[in-house]
């Protein structure tokens, strides 16, 4: 068989609500194929494995155990994506793992020395780098076409139920959420302006809860310096009345753009083309209320496309585009927020 032929076997960890997402964009995958789910809840993975036809085990030691699986992709509590990924490196199993890679520096620096020194590749996924609207800015900005980048923010008002912090929930707690409306939501577009703008030099941040009965916050807000002298401001929250959707908002000496939600180019002025308009792309409110909505439909593709890079990287001898290294930049400037609204103090980043 040669490598074109080749079928990688995955494994699901976590069958959870965003596990179908990623199921599903393994189906996609020609050279994919699902071998097992895993999950600590035996009924949670019997019935995933039931319904797409799969093994099941309880406990990730019977996964690793098995020689047709070649690739473990986590979606479990944030908090245990370093611990399992790490177990799998050391089986010699390549890891793909949901944002955000995890909760601190230091397990994210060990997972990614785990699977350098088993030779193994670490990728993570941060769909919203694969969506049409973010690619367009992003290759625009790279391109220069926006001049001298000025300001780049991103305001996610989002809300949550109270149930999705109750009890026995994982979400919201120090320990497994690692932080709250931050590094859980806003991750996706603070992934995005570190992606678009480039690297951070500075952060001065309040992060607190305001509403929700939790550990860590609820609200965030950032002012920040980029390397390249622009400015910048994060806010993300899920306790505003009903949830908004998200906005990304980048300026340049020669281009402004403004998206709305996940899909909608609100605003679109760049030197060159001041006539264009995006009357034609109909937007939707991503997560803005309910964290499974959006998950589906243009999530699964663009899931396909970044476990297809990890895929292609392995055949290619290279790292996938969005790597461990590349995956900490947003965690370490959502931690140097968290730092900043402790100590009072601007947190400069390395
Ligand atoms: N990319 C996205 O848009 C997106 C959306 C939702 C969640 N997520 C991320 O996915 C991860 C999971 O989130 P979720 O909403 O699916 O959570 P969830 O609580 O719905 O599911 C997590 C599952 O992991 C299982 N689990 C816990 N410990 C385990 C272990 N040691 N081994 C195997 N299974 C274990 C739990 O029993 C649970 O079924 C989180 O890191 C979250 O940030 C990403």
């Amino acid at each position: 068989m040669s490598d074109l032929d080749r079928k990688y076997g995955f494994a699901v960890i976590g069958c959870g609500v965003i596990s179908d997402t990623h199921i599903q964009a393994i189906q996609q995958l020609e050279n994919a194929h699902l071998v097992a789910v895993c999950d600590v809840d035996a009924e949670a993975a019997r019935a995933k494995a039931e319904q797409y036809d799969c093994e099941y085990h309880t406990d990730i030691a019977n996964v690793l155990a098995c020689d047709d699986v070649d690739v473990v992709n986590i979606v479990v509590p944030s908090g245990l994506h370093a611990k399992l990924g790490i177990q799998a490196a050391e089986a010699g199993k390549h890891v793909i793992c949901t944002k955000p890679i995890d909760i601190t520096l230091q397990s994210i620096d060990s997972l990614i020395a785990a699977c350098r020194d088993n030779g193994v590749k670490l990728a993570a996924t941060h769909q919203l780098r694969s969506y049409p609207i973010f690619n367009r800015i992003k290759s625009a900005v790279d391109g220069g076409r926006f001049g001298k980048l000025l300001y780049g923010s991103c305001f996610v008002p989002w809300w949550r139920e109270r149930a999705y912090y109750g009890p026995g929930r994982w979400q919201g707690t120090k320990a497994m959420d690692g932080g709250g409306a931050l590094m859980n939501q806003s991750i996706h577009f603070i992934d995005l302006l570190i992606w678009i703008m480039g690297r951070v030099s500075t952060v001065f941040g309040h992060a607190e809860h305001l509403y929700h009965d939790i550990e860590t916050e609820d609200c965030g807000t950032a002012v920040l310096k980029f390397a390249n002298g622009a400015h910048g401001i994060i806010q993300g929250t899920t306790c505003t009345y009903r949830g908004l959707p998200a906005r990304l908002e980048i300026h340049g000496t020669k281009g402004n753009a403004y998206t709305v939600g996940d899909e909608t180019m609100q605003l679109w002025q760049v030197e060159g083309d001041e006539d264009e308009v995006d009357a034609d792309l109909q937007g939707h409110v991503g997560g803005a209320s309910d964290p499974k909505s959006g998950m589906m439909g243009y999530a699964v593709a663009a899931h396909v496309e970044q476990i297809g890079d990890l895929l292609a990287s392995i055949e290619e001898g290279r790292e996938p585009r969005l790597n461990g290294p590349e995956a900490r930049r947003a965690v370490e400037v959502i931690l140097a927020i968290y730092e900043s609204s402790e100590t009072g103090n601007v947190v400069r980043l390395g």
